[in-house]
Parts: structure tokens; C-alpha cells; sequence
């Protein structure tokens, strides 16, 4: 029988089917695997479903002499060694489109909270400190008719972008390449990277770590930025300089900040956590009960695809399927 390792259980019941044709093992902590966990669980499996935090390297692939499938459980797939399991002719797969708008909902989250200074007052409120209504407490900054500035106008960028007209906000992105379709749709108008820093009232980074974008957002940029600016991470963590981004946010330099998602995750910045004006989740982009749960049935789906002999619907290295004609 075939073996399928989980690195973590998942939401739904999409495993019941997985078990049905499968051997499944399942890590079991409430925490993700240590390497020599992740290694002794995935020695002998046809299938590894991962998650963004599982290292999936040479070393790995290595020493997994059956494996057939890398399922990540995520649109994300930068924890993979993609060239080499595509040389080893192994499929990877992600899980995109499902949550595109789960993760634009939570980038709305964060600018309401950052600039309604929401979680400060939620403290407040439980410290016991709510005697009556007072003309200058916890004052935040206007969100409705503002400009909002989108770092990376692909599909989440698009969805935060669509909400912004219940705000009647005016739309500016930056991208590698304009995007004239949601130009049109969404009427945002594409800005050099300067313009984006200077007249953004709410910046949001929807973009995908890459070259362009790794630590594109240090000092420099938060000195361009307007005094009363939010900045918003839901994309990945590495875009911003956190170090930098707190000594900005200490010093006023920006308003304030709303983050998903960390450099060095699960670590954050030290001088982060003091802040007020940031507002600190846990990497909740795709957090909803339905969204987990489809991501799950997709990741799953990929699996039993690619064991029963099919090609899997989200092949993020197409390439493989020349690399398997070739033998
Ligand atoms: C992804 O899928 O890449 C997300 O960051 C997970 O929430």
C-alpha cells in the first residue's frame, strides 16, 4: 500500500477518502515538525502533503527514495525545491484560487484595525480604563475617500482592490507589468514605485516573494512614505525590513502597520512587539473554517490524483511531465 505523510492535520474530512486507498500518517502535534521529524515521517512515503513551513529541500527529497507527490497545502510554494523535485520527477502542487478572497478580507482587517486603532482600544476596554466618552481618545485616521496603494495587483491585490469602492478610495498599484484588465475593472491606475511610497494613504503588499520584491521595503521607502500612512503585509514577510519597519514605526515616520507575516516567521522583530501603532497577527491570510477546509480537499485531491497515475490538477512544475516522456 501507498504511504501518504500529513505534516500537520488538516480541517474536513477529505483524509476519510485518502485513507480509503492509502496508508496516512498524520503528524500529530498542535506544532509544526521538527526537521528530524519531518525526515523519519516522510522517509518512506509515495506522497507528502506540507505545509508553508516545512522545508522541502534536496536533503529531504534525498531521502525519500518513493516519493511521487510534494501536496502543499498552500498557494505559496517557496519552501520546495521546486528544480530539483522537478528533476527528481516528482510532482509539486499548490492550492491556488480558494483564498484569494479569504486573504483580501483579512488585508481590510488590518487597515480597519491599524487605523481605528481597534486592538488598542479593545485592551482598554478589558484593563478597565472605559470611564466615558472623551473628544480625544484613541483617534485613529480616515479610511473612507483615501488612496490606497497595492504592492503586487495579482488575484489578492484584485479582491482587496474590489472592496475599496465600498470606501469610495481611489486605487494606485505598482507591479512588475501593468495590469490592464484590473485597470479597467477596478479603475486603479498603475504608479512608478516612488508614487506608490508618496501617495498612498494605505499601502497593502499582496506581492509574492521574489527577487524584485525581497526586503523592498526598508527605511528608504518608509521615509518616502506620508507621516500619517498605513503599510499592510498580508503577501510574505521577507518584502519588508521588520528591523527597519519598527524603528520607522517608533519614530513616527509612518502612522502605523498591519502585519500577517514575518521575516524570519515564526520569529518577530523584538522591537515590534512593544509598538501600539502595529498591529501583530499570526499568518491568519487564509484562516476561515471554509477556506482551510477547501484548501485541505484540493491539497488531498492532488495527492490521490498523482498516486492513482493521473497528473494532478495544480501542477506548479509542469516541467516534470517532460522530464517523465524523456524516460
Ligand atoms: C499561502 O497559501 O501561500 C498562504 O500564505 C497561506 O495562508
Amino acid at each position: 500500500m501507498k504511504k501518504v505523510f500529513i505534516t500537520a492535520r488538516l480541517p474536513g474530512n477529505s483524509v476519510e477518502l485518502l485513507k480509503r486507498e492509502f496508508h496516512v500518517d498524520v503528524f500529530p502535534e498542535e506544532r509544526p515538525a521538527t526537521r528530524n521529524e519531518l525526515l523519519k515521517g516522510a522517509k518512506d512515503a509515495h506522497g507528502l502533503i506540507t505545509m508553508l513551513f516545512d522545508k522541502v529541500d534536496r536533503i529531504l527529497i534525498d531521502s525519500c527514495q518513493k516519493l511521487c507527490v510534494i501536496s502543499n497545502c498552500a498557494v505559496g510554494t517557496e519552501n520546495i525545491d521546486i528544480p530539483y523535485a522537478t528533476k527528481k520527477r516528482i510532482f509539486v502542487t499548490n492550492t491556488p484560487g480558494v483564498l484569494t478572497e479569504t486573504t483580501a478580507d483579512l488585508a481590510w482587517a488590518l487597515i480597519l484595525s491599524v487605523s481605528r486603532r481597534v486592538v488598542e482600544g479593545d485592551t482598554f476596554v478589558r484593563d478597565g480604563k472605559f470611564i466615558g466618552w472623551r473628544p480625544s481618545l484613541l483617534l485613529g485616521v480616515n479610511v473612507y475617500g483615501k488612496t490606497l496603494g497595492i504592492y503586487g495587483m495579482g488575484r489578492i491585490g484584485t479582491a482587496v482592490s474590489r472592496r475599496a469602492k465600498g470606501f469610495d478610495m481611489q486605487v494606485i498599484y505598482h507591479n512588475r507589468r501593468r495590469n490592464e484588465e484590473v485597470e479597467r475593472e477596478i479603475r486603479a491606475k498603475y504608479v512608478d514605485f516612488p508614487t506608490l511610497l508618496r501617495e498612498s494613504d494605505f499601502l497593502v503588499i499582496t506581492a509574492p516573494l521574489n527577487e524584485e520584491s525581497r526586503g523592498r521595503f526598508g527605511i528608504e521607502e518608509f521615509r518616502k512614505m506620508k507621516r500619517t500612512a498605513v503599510i499592510v503585509n498580508v503577501g510574505r514577510g521577507q518584502i519588508i525590513k521588520e528591523k527597519e519597519l519598527a524603528f520607522a514605526l517608533k519614530e513616527g515616520i509612518i502612522w502605523g502597520a498591519g502585519l500577517d507575516v514575518y521575516e524570519r516567521e515564526p520569529i518577530v522583530e523584538e522591537g515590534l512587539l512593544n509598538l501600539k501603532n502595529a498591529v501583530l497577527i499570526p499568518h491568519l491570510g487564509s484562516a476561515t473554517e471554509e477556506t482551510r477546509t477547501k484548501m485541505a480537499d484540493i491539497a488531498i485531491e492532488n495527492v490521490i490524483l498523482a498516486l492513482s497515475g493521473n497528473i494532478p490538477k495544480n501542477l506548479v512544475n509542469p516541467k516534470v511531465l517532460r522530464e517523465n516522456k524523456k524516460s
